[in-house]
């Protein structure tokens, strides 16, 4: 039994953050950010918006899309780092919000979170031998972003993804091969410092800004183009195919410059390539959903195309995934 996608759907705050926004904020300039980042606007959830209210509305666009009731969600699965809340879940807030009484958990792997989410609720499908599982990537990155760093504050947007996964044969549709992977040697690389055991919140924490994300932005992005490169590698060989097979690559959308690099070493060119950059930043772990349920809205993605997802983040941790698009 293979796992494949029937049904997607996503939801962005309407709130748009532009360049010219942050050049009021910030000492940077809509060229800079172009230039080294692709990014031109970011989504922006207001207070009332939540992780779990952008996934809750990206879900059931989902489960409509896939013609199904909540009922018949048999799992749920959140990947997200900017949760509801630390304890409980944000699976909990998502799986009332829909309607749902199956498990649920979070994927807290930062922006390659829903990779790891897709092929833990494809491996769940087919042991639990399950009607469907929702895979979701939500993130309010707003929220754990110094408004008052320059290095981060441009680059990241929130929003929401979600697919649903139902059981097709052998030969269908659905996931094909995938790498997951993580260096934990790099931890110091990209985080929040407080709020967990090892820090927790204090009053001085707070005034030192530890509650906010922190980032090596020029190793990050050095360590990212190999990570996705030999990941995706790893998956295109046990998925039997090439790059040179690949109908689309999907990467996650963290730097139009990572990107580019990355597909131009798989040898992908940018006619083959989506991107949405530019008007959404980077938004972790809802990135490579959102691309994709974008794409196959416009209809870019036709039954039968082999797509390449991969992303990499906090962690560093990565993952790739191909897949055969159609429905069961
Ligand atoms: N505007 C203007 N200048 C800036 C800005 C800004 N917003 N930010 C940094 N600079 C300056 C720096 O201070 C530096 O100035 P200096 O030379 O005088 O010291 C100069 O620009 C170059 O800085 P770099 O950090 O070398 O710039 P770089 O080209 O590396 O771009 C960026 C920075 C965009 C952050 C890039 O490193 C990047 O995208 N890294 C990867 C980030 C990423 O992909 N994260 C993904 C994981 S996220 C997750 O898992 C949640």
């Amino acid at each position: 039994m293979r796992a494949c996608i029937a049904g997607w759907g996503s939801a962005v705050p309407e709130g748009r953050l532009t360049n010219a926004d942050l050049e009021a904020r910030v000492e940077t300039s809509d060229e800079w950010i172009v230039e080294r980042t692709g990014i031109r606007e970011r989504r922006v959830a207001t207070e009332d918006e939540t992780t779990a209210s952008l996934a809750i509305a990206a879900g059931a666009a989902a489960i409509k899309s896939a013609g199904i009731t909540p009922e018949e969600v048999d799992q749920l699965v959140v990947a997200t780092a900017t949760p509801e809340q630390p304890i409980p879940h944000t699976g909990a807030f998502v799986g009332d919000g829909l309607g749902l009484r199956c498990g649920s958990f979070d994927m807290n792997v930062g922006c390659a979170g829903f990779i790891y989410g897709l092929v833990a609720g494809a491996a769940l499908l087919q042991a639990g031998n399950l009607r469907h599982v929702l895979v979701i990537g939500a993130e309010t990155l707003s929220r754990i972003v110094d408004p008052r760093d320059r290095g981060t504050c441009i680059l990241f947007g929130d929003g929401a993804a979600a697919v649903v996964l139902a059981p097709t044969g052998d030969d269908g549709p659905g996931i094909l091969g995938w790498d997951t992977g993580c260096d934990g040697s790099a931890t110091g690389l990209l985080g929040i410092p407080a709020g967990g055991s090892r820090l927790p919140a204090t009053s001085d924490t707070i005034d030192e800004g530890l509650q906010f994300i922190k980032m090596q932005g020029q190793e990050v992005f050095r360590r990212a183009v190999r990570a996705v490169v030999d990941s995706a590698n790893l998956a295109l060989e046990r998925a039997g195919i090439t790059a040179g097979d690949i109908d689309w690559f999907i990467p996650h959308q963290a730097n139009l410059r990572i990107i580019e690099a990355a597909a131009n070493r798989l040898g992908i060119d940018r006619e083959r390539t989506i991107v949405n950059i530019e008007r959404f930043g980077n938004t972790s772990a809802a990135s490579i959903p959102l691309a994709m349920t974008e794409a196959a809205d416009a209809g870019r993605l036709t039954d039968g195309d082999l797509i390449l997802i991969s992303g990499f983040g906090a962690g560093m941790s990565w993952g790739s995934a191909v897949l055969r698009w159609g429905r069961a």
